[in-house]
């Protein structure tokens, strides 16, 4: 990996010295960073207020903040309603405090058409700022203070890596850590690799590092993070290289990742899971379709015979391990036949869990120029059909558990319910259970009494 793939020095040095300056008039003020989508954004976001931070802000969550970032997703068209839907309201907001900046971060930031519609209709955003350049907060904080005007600006994804940003994390017993950014695989239906732009890894020292550092500090469950982690090549070393070298340091932790892409899960992976126990025993492998034409349509590269074959390596070599997976009903012109081989799928598989998602389409990709006649009347009840499927699935699985011993890691309390506090097995699973607070922060022993389909309920062992 060459440096040229690294957001240089100097160019952090500037950020830092922006940062300065905004702290010498705004030390104080609030700022809010609020996320929406998955763990990469939350983990770009922990980033975020790292930088707001260091600038002086008091971080807070409340839409009245002095500074609000609106960290984005684009996967679905209903991501994006909501996110404007939530800038809409803003307007109020900003008018009481005029002097509020607001910066729309994150996926949406990348698309060409939410750039146009911000530029019209949302007058009170005051800036864009994608994934590839969250790292130019300061900076455009500065402007936008000194210079006024709006910050929205054409142009390709920066593609570059910027290590050593400050970070603020949100527990101190789970952590994110991104081993690598973008994609490059283009599957037919996915907004991604437009807006997160093109696939680069981080070196594996930097990684390890981050990982040893968190470890040391007594983070209990660290999670790798990339769009496809199995393609993650830096320094030279594969993914199961660098999953194996991050599981050999030292620490009472667990180790897991996502997300896996099936074209690329190589039984060299399957294999370092299988002998290091601080893997955790769960692969997340998204199949979304099993119909070979559909996934032929997706651009996955691969068959369901493919994707079989690496479940029954995993389930010989790892005894015990579950599967997650997420599934797109309604890719266009899916027909019940394509559908019934998904069914198919998940009936040999039979997933611990499934996220399942009905196809939306997404400007700009091939999957959204697709003819589709199917209903969304019939998609819908494609997709009531297949998560009637899944719950049965789960349950019927989960039952064994009942009466069972296992290792939990408490990590918070409880909104809802009489079972306060909320913990997670080894392999992921969720699990309830009533107990003090000061627990919080602990692996315990526990013992199942009751499984649905969100998650296991349990008492102290
Ligand atoms: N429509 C519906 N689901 C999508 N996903 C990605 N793009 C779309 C889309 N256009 C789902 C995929 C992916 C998950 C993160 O989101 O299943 O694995
Ligand atoms: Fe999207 Fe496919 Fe890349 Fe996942 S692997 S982010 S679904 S293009």
């Amino acid at each position: 990996m060459e440096r040229r793939a690294f957001v240089s020095e100097k160019e952090l040095e500037y950020q830092r010295e922006c940062a300065e300056r905004v702290r010498a008039v705004h030390a104080g003020e609030t700022a809010w960073v609020d996320t929406y989508g998955c763990q990469q954004n939350e983990a770009d976001s922990e980033r975020m207020r790292g930088m707001l931070r260091d600038m002086g802000y008091i971080l807070v969550s409340d839409e009245h903040a002095d500074v609000v970032v609106i960290n984005s997703c684009a996967v679905r068209e209903h991501a994006e309603q909501r996110v404007f839907g939530n800038i809409g309201h803003m307007t109020h907001t900003k008018k009481e405090n005029p002097n509020m900046k607001i910066i729309l971060a994150g996926c949406m930031a990348g698309e060409e058409t939410v750039r146009e519609k911000v530029r019209r209709s949302y007058r009170h955003v005051d800036a864009l700022l994608d994934t590839t350049s969250f790292w130019r907060l300061p900076e455009t904080l500065l402007r936008l203070y000194e210079d006024g005007g709006r910050i929205i600006e054409d142009g390709e994804p920066d593609s570059r890596i910027a290590e050593e940003l400050p970070v603020v994390r949100t527990s101190p017993y789970k952590a994110h850590v991104s081993i690598m950014y973008g994609c490059n695989n283009f599957c037919s239906y996915c907004i991604v690799p437009y807006v997160r732009g093109r696939e680069r890894s981080r070196l594996p020292e930097d990684v390890i590092r981050e990982v040893r550092e968190l470890a040391e500090s007594g983070c209990h469950d660290i999670m790798l993070l990339g769009q496809n982690v199995n393609s993650y090549s830096g320094g030279g070393k594969s993914f199961a290289e660098l999953l194996a070298a991050c599981a050999e340091l030292e620490g009472d932790f667990v180790l897991r990742f996502m997300t896996s892409h099936p074209k690329d899960c190589s039984r060299e992976l399957i294999d370092v899971i299988a002998s290091h126990p601080k893997v955790e025993r769960h692969i997340h492998l998204p199949v979304q379709s099993g119909s070979d034409e559909i996934l032929r349509r997706m651009n996955r590269r691969y068959t369901a015979e493919h994707y079989i074959s690496l479940i029954d390596y995993a389930r010989e070599k790892i005894p015990g391990v579950i599967f997650t997976s997420d599934i797109i009903i309604g890719f266009p012109d899916e027909s019940e036949e394509d559908f019934e081989r998904t069914l198919d799928l998940v009936r040999r598989v039979r997933y611990d869990s499934l996220f399942t998602f009905i196809y939306s389409k997404r400007s700009g990709t091939p999957a959204a120029e697709m003819p589709d006649p199917v209903t969304h009347a019939e998609k819908v009840e494609r997709f009531r059909r297949l998560n009637a499927l899944q719950d049965s699935i789960t349950l019927e699985d989960r039952a064994p558990l009942v009466g069972r011993t296992m290792r939990v890691h408490i990590d918070g309390e409880s909104r809802t319910g009489e079972l306060n506090l909320t913990a997670r097995t080894q392999d992921g699973r969720l699990v309830s259970l009533k107990g003090s607070t000061e627990l919080i922060g602990g692996w315990h022993t526990v013992k199942v009494t009751g499984v649905s389909t969100f998650s296991l309920s349990a008492e102290l062992a």
